[in-house]
């Protein structure tokens, strides 16, 4: 693969009639598999198994989800076919309730179909499509233009740390924290790149490590608790990493582990960076305690990756997310631009619409 082409992370193949093509995430680094899916109960199983994971990544598979689902409508009642729709919304909103890109993209699933005046089932089936087609377009896009604000973040010879995954597989293609990688490399900029390995479900050593490898992107993974020693020695000039939700005043929920890095970078001197596009940011929430955090099954602590690592039946804590406070943020890359100071009066100036 060329270092400009990171994976594509979803697709959708043929007309209608089509399926949806995805990379399963639970396969890398070991097998690149891809898996079909042809109705609205495989693409929830997949979301919720993080066989599609990242915000981004979530919300489009939502999208193309709810095309897969509303070709079983058989009626010819224009009502009738948007209730269907909610219905398949509802169903796959259920599937994981941190990321609002999910959320977002599902309204606008809902929005378009009510905005398409036409009582042909057969058109508005298409008009579906295409919007799911277009949000996963947008996404590309959204990202490469975080890659060109976020580019001159990566100074040369700089050390990196980023964490989970939020790069091509967490999006359509090229990521948000690792699209300003992406860039500086295309930039032939020598920088090196650390990534905590994310405990417990390892995006960042299965997934993060290998699309940088891939891209031939230097990249060293260590242990999640190994982070304060390496900004001791001084190898962590920047630390970037994705969101899940940003609430309106600039707090950010991302991937476990998170907050425990801003804190570290903030006692180290060290900028705390995040790269998100606009539709991860939840102008309805004033700020991070708002923010519902999903909670997996304790046994992705207890035995990951099938081995017993605790006693069978011991307690264990298993958020899927943290929320790092605004304050502790030194600026956000989007899509328009870079966000900084992060609060909630130039969030609202630069999204505002
Ligand atoms: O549980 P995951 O793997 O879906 O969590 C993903 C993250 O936390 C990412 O950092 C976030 O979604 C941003 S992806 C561009």
């Amino acid at each position: 693969m060329s270092p400009a082409t990171p994976p594509k992370s979803i697709q959708w193949v043929g007309g209608v009639d089509g399926h949806v093509l995805m990379i399963d995430q639970t396969r890398l680094p070991t097998e690149l598999a891809m898996i079909q899916c042809r109705d609205t109960e495989t693409m929830w199983e997949a979301i919720k198994h993080l066989r599609v994971r990242g915000a981004p990544a979530i919300g489009i598979a939502a999208a193309m989800g709810t095309v897969l689902g509303v070709r079983d409508y058989g009626g010819s009642d224009r009502h009738g076919f948007l209730s269907y729709l909610d219905q398949i919304c509802d169903y796959l909103g259920t599937s994981r309730p941190t990321g609002v890109n999910l959320f977002w993209a599902l309204d606008r699933m809902r929005q378009h179909a009510r905005s398409t005046e036409t009582d042909d089932i057969g058109a508005l089936k298409l008009a579906l499509l295409d919007e799911a087609k277009r949000i996963r377009d947008e996404d590309a896009a959204m990202c490469r233009a975080i890659g060109k604000y976020g580019e001159p973040l990566i100074r040369p010879d700089c050390g990196v740390l980023t964490h989970c995954n939020a790069g091509g597989l967490a999006t359509a293609e090229y990521g948000t924290a690792l699209a300003p990688l992406y860039t500086a490399h295309e930039l032939g900029r020598p920088f090196c790149v650390y990534v905590g390995e994310t405990r417990p479900l390892l995006q960042g050593s299965r997934l993060t490590a290998w699309e940088l490898q891939q891209a031939g992107i230097e990249v060293t993974v260590l242990c999640d608790s190994m982070a304060g020693a390496l900004m001791k020695q001084g190898r962590v000039n920047l630390v970037i990493t994705g969101a899940d939700r940003i609430a309106a005043n600039g707090d950010v929920a991302n991937k476990i582990g998170t907050y425990s890095l801003a804190v570290l970078a903030r006692a180290h001197g060290i900028p705390f960076y995040v790269a998100s596009p606009s539709s991860s940011f939840d102008p309805s929430i004033s700020d991070g305690s708002g923010i519902p955090i999903e909670e997996r099954d304790p046994d992705e602590v207890r035995c990951g990756f099938g081995r017993l690592t605790t006693p069978p039946d011991v307690a264990c804590y298993c958020p899927a997310f943290d929320v790092t406070p605004a304050d502790l943020i030194r600026g956000i890359v989007t899509e328009r631009g870079l966000i900084q100071p992060v609060n909630g009066e130039i969030i609202a100036e630069m999204l505002g619409d």
